[in-house]
């Protein structure tokens, strides 16, 4: 494998991030940062969406441009994911100009193709959806589903996209690629949505929304919504119908564009066809998580119950994000819900983080310090009866996270710390140091130590802090790539200090985070 690419959705800048982004950007940055284990250039993009009715309208009620609400609100989202320690290549906003600019081109294109053509049309439009709905899409009393509002009827001359011209070609490709649409129960559901497609309103007329990108030769037009937001996965990495650049031509397709299930329709029919009509290859995977509840409901401003993840980390007094990161990354098997919940946060981190991983690093140390002054003897590196498991391992990560499952990868981990765990218990070293069996001693502590440097390669996409500090304690190299792990990484003569044992992850104090609140 040479290169990866991988994409989130771009947030709406209407509000402040919550943990619902939070978890997409969390999955995303964790699989990205597993393939810069297995590859040479991985690339990571995110981003914002900008442009449309709602942030236009909510700009105006606070008396500012929206520019100016864009950038404040894109910040919020940038501080977040630095809190959280997405490590995303690139970040890109819709405003960008040199987005503007080459989306302009591909509207230009897709006209002179004839894929593009202006029309009459009376609509459904949900502002809330920023969509045209159809009337079987309403709810029996004739509101959205997902907004409880009722469309606005809107009479205008837009432009279309022939959608309907690529329905074949894009079942045709669901069909012959059943790993296409990840998870893969998913893509009936999307050939169901494609047998009733029609041609998509892909502009406005200016005096309805002003704010977006003008289409080139008729600035009368406002080219919105999906052109606009979902080209952003090619515009930021060079992407231009006059030529394009040497990124864009190493990095696309994408390997695995991450979404939210509540938009697969728009990534696997409306962006296939996009890309079609361009004349470009098609993404390797499109990854549909699926929703985060708190405590089993729904988010939403109105019950009140939105929660930011910066929130979380303030209010459990964490100096890392990685026990969010954990625990965001395996709420939920692939493509279905999970929850948050505050009270199981704590329970899963405390036992999973610290109480196996955490201990058995700490007191496998402190063993090695007490029974040996913290020295790794080179006698004590011979067969390691746990290298086969921990191989296993590492196998059926990669295994896991060439289908994104990422929970089950988290799940493999965990068992082989408990495994781990087990075999200390097992073997008893502080029995075999009393009984002055020192060598079978040393070995046993040493044959952990090397299993603890698999499971630091290991963790380190959910938890890339804890990683570093288990790796500096081992003084093992976290750059090693996943193929080339082994358990003969420890080396021998590394003394291992007393006073650098620490712990890497110190159990979350219920009433501190409880009296924080
Ligand atoms: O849809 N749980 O933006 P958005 C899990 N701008 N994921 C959630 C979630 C929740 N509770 N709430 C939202 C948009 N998401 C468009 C995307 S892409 C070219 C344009 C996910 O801010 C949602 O599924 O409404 C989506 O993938 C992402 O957050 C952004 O949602
Ligand atoms: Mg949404």
């Amino acid at each position: 494998m040479t290169k990866f690419y991988t994409t989130t959705a771009i947030d709406y800048v209407n509000g402040a991030p919550h943990i619902g982004h939070a978890y997409e950007k969390i999955l995303t940055d964790v699989i990205y940062r597993h393939f810069t284990q297995r590859c040479e250039d991985a690339y990571f993009l995110t981003g914002t969406d900008e442009h449309g009715i709602k942030i236009q309208k909510t700009a105006a009620e606070k008396g500012i441009s929206p520019k100016e609400f864009c950038d404040m609100n894109a910040q919020k989202f940038k501080d977040a994911w630095k809190a959280l320690d997405i490590d995303y290549s690139q970040f890109i906003r819709t405003t960008d100009e040199q987005h503007e600019k080459i989306v302009q081109k591909i509207f230009k294109k897709l006209v002179e193709k004839g894929d593009i053509y202006k029309h009459s049309y009376t609509g459904l439009y949900c502002s809330g959806c920023e969509a045209f709905l159809s009337e079987k899409d309403l709810t029996e009393d004739g509101l959205c589903p997902d907004h409880q509002k009722k469309p606005e009827v809107v009479e205008e001359e837009n432009y279309f996209f022939k959608l309907t011209k690529y329905k074949d070609a894009i079942i045709k490709h669901i069909k012959t690629n059943p790993d296409f649409i990840v998870p893969s129960f998913r893509a009936n559901e999307v050939i169901n949505q494609l047998e009733d497609i029609e041609d998509i309103s892909v502009s406005r007329v200016k005096t309805n929304v002003n704010w977006g990108i003008p289409v080139l030769d008729d600035p009368e037009q406002v080219i919105y919504v999906w052109i606009d937001a979902l080209s952003n996965y090619i515009t930021a990495i060079g992407y231009d119908p006059d030529g394009n650049s040497d990124k864009f031509e190493k990095l696309w397709p994408a390997d695995v564009q991450v979404i939210g299930k509540d938009i697969l329709k728009f990534h696997s029919i409306y962006w296939i066809a996009i890309l079609m009509a361009l004349e470009l290859p098609l993404p390797k995977h499109i990854l549909a998580h699926g929703w985060i509840t708190i405590d089993q409901t729904k988010m939403s401003k109105s019950l009140g119950n939105v929660i930011s993840p910066t929130a979380v980390l303030e209010a459990f007094n964490l100096d890392i994000p990685d026990p969010l990161r954990y625990y965001m990354a395996s709420a939920a098997p692939c493509g279905k819900d999970g929850n948050y919940s505050d009270e199981d946060f704590k329970e899963k981190v405390n036992a999973h983080l610290a109480n196996s991983m955490g201990n058995l690093l700490n007191r496998t140390l402190s063993m090695l310090v007490k029974y040996f002054d913290g020295d790794i003897k080179p006698e004590f590196l011979n067969k390691n009866e746990l290298e086969k498991q921990a191989l296993e391992t590492v196998k059926a990560v990669k295994h896991h996270f060439d289908y994104f499952e990422v929970q089950e990868a988290a799940q493999k981990i965990i068992e082989l710390v408990d495994i781990t765990n087990k075999y200390v218990t097992d073997n008893a070293p502080w029995t075999l140091a009393k009984e002055e069996k020192m060598d079978k001693c040393g070995e046993v502590l040493t044959n952990v130590l090397q299993v603890m440097t698999v499971i630091s390669s290991l963790i380190y996409p959910y938890c890339p802090n804890i990683a570093s500090r288990m790796a500096e304690q081992l003084g093992y190299d976290l750059d090693i790539k996943l193929d080339d792990i082994n358990c003969r990484y420890l080396k021998a003569g590394h003394l291992i200090n007393k006073d650098d044992i620490k712990p890497v992850f110190l159990r979350m104090d219920s009433e501190l985070a409880d009296k924080k609140k």
